[in-house]
C-alpha cells in the first residue's frame, strides 16, 4: 500500500520537476539519506518479523532503483535542455518603445481641437523672415522683434539679397501662409518646433513647441474665442475644474491682444497664452478684405501644458533622455 503511494507521488514529483534544483529537492525528499521516505522504509525493516523482512525487503529495494533511475534519467534530460520549458510559466515581456510625452500631449491637443471642427495645417520650421516678423506686422525696425531672439540661417552665396532665413520662433507665420492660399471661412492648427535664441534653464529651452490657432469667418469675435480655448483646457484639465481670465497684452499681430491665464480648482492663476483678434494689417496683406473677414489667433506652449498637467519640475527633461523620466510617460 505504501509502496504503492511512494511510487505514485515520486513519479508525479520527478515528471513536474524542470529545474536542476527541483529535481535534487525530490531526490532528497525519496532517497535522502537521513529523511527520504525510501531510506526510512528500508530502516524500519529491522523492525519487522523474518518472514516479513523477505517479503518486503525486496519490494522496497526495487522501489529505490526505480526512482533512482527516473531521477537520473529527468537529471539527465535537465542538463542536456539547459532546462525544460515549461508552457505554464508568464511569458518574457518584450520591451517597446513608446511615444514621447510631447508627442502625446500634441496628439491629445489635436483631438481636442478636431472635436471642435478645427482641422490641422503644417508649415516649415526653417521659415522666411517676412513669415516670421514683416508678414506678421513686425518689420525689420519694429522693436517687437526683440520679443523673439531668434537663430538666423547663414545665407549663401548668390542667395537673393531680400531672402533671409531663420528658424521659427513662434508657429504664427503658418497663420500667413495658410490665409496666402486659402479662403475664409476656417478654423485651423497648426502644431510644431519653434526655436529661441536663449539660455536655458527650468522654464526656457531653445527648442520647444507651439500650437498656432486660427479662426477666420463673417462673426467671428472675441467671445468665440473664449468659448473655444474654454473648451479646449476643460477637456486637457478634464479631472479638474478649470476656470479662465482674459488680460489685455500685446502682440503685433492681433488688436486687441490679449493673454489667457487659467485657474485649476484651487490653484493660482497661471499664465499659459497669447491670443487676440487677427490684426486688420495682418488679414490686408494676405489680401482679405478686413472689413469683411475677422476671427482670432492664439499661441500656446506644448511643453508648458504638458508641466502644468503632468507636474514636471524641468523643461529640459523633454529632451533629457533620462530614463526614469521617459518610462514615466
Ligand atoms: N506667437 C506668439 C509667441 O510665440 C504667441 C501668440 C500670441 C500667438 C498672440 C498668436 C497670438 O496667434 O494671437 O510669443
Amino acid at each position: 500500500m505504501e509502496i504503492r503511494d511512494i511510487r505514485k507521488r515520486a513519479g508525479k514529483d520527478i515528471s513536474v520537476a524542470v529545474t536542476a534544483e527541483e529535481i535534487n529537492a525530490v531526490r532528497i525528499k525519496y532517497l535522502g539519506r537521513k529523511q527520504g521516505e525510501i531510506t526510512t522504509l528500508l530502516r524500519s525493516l529491522k523492525d519487522l518479523s523474518d518472514v516479513e523482512k523477505r517479503e518486503k525487503g525486496p519490494l522496497i529495494q526495487n522501489l529505490q532503483n526505480e526512482i533512482e533511475a527516473s531521477i537520473s534519467f529527468k537529471e539527465e534530460e535537465i542538463k542536456k535542455s539547459g532546462s525544460i520549458t515549461d508552457i505554464t510559466l508568464p511569458g518574457k515581456r518584450v520591451e517597446t518603445g513608446h511615444l514621447n510625452l510631447i508627442t502625446q500631449t500634441e496628439n491629445e491637443i489635436r483631438r481636442i481641437f478636431n472635436s471642435m471642427n478645427f482641422s490641422v495645417i503644417d508649415g516649415p520650421e526653417m521659415e522666411e523672415e517676412y513669415y516670421n516678423f514683416d508678414a506678421l506686422n513686425i518689420p525689420l525696425d519694429h522693436p517687437a522683434r526683440e520679443m523673439w531672439d531668434t537663430f538666423w540661417i547663414k545665407s549663401k552665396k548668390g542667395d537673393s539679397a531680400q531672402k533671409k532665413y531663420l528658424l521659427r520662433t513662434h508657429t504664427s507665420p503658418v497663420q500667413v501662409r495658410y490665409m496666402q492660399k486659402h479662403k475664409p471661412p476656417f478654423q485651423v492648427i497648426s502644431i510644431g518646433k519653434t526655436f529661441r535664441y536663449e539660455a536655458t534653464d527650468a522654464t526656457h529651452e531653445t527648442n520647444f513647441h507651439q500650437v498656432e490657432g486660427l479662426m477666420i469667418g463673417k462673426q467671428i469675435p472675441l467671445a468665440n474665442f473664449k468659448f473655444v480655448i474654454n473648451e479646449f483646457f476643460r477637456q486637457f484639465f478634464s479631472e479638474k475644474t478649470v476656470k479662465i481670465r482674459l488680460r489685455s497684452s500685446y502682440f503685433p499681430f492681433v488688436e486687441p491682444g490679449v493673454e489667457v491665464d487659467i485657474k485649476l480648482d484651487n490653484s493660482r492663476w497661471l499664465e499659459m497664452l497669447g491670443a487676440g483678434m487677427v490684426h486688420p494689417k495682418v488679414l490686408q496683406t494676405v489680401g482679405y478684405d478686413s472689413r469683411e473677414w475677422q476671427g482670432f489667433a492664439f499661441g500656446l506652449g506644448v511643453e508648458r501644458l504638458a508641466i502644468i498637467k503632468y507636474k514636471i519640475p524641468d523643461i529640459r527633461l523633454f529632451a533629457s533622455q533620462d530614463l526614469k523620466f521617459i518610462k514615466k510617460f
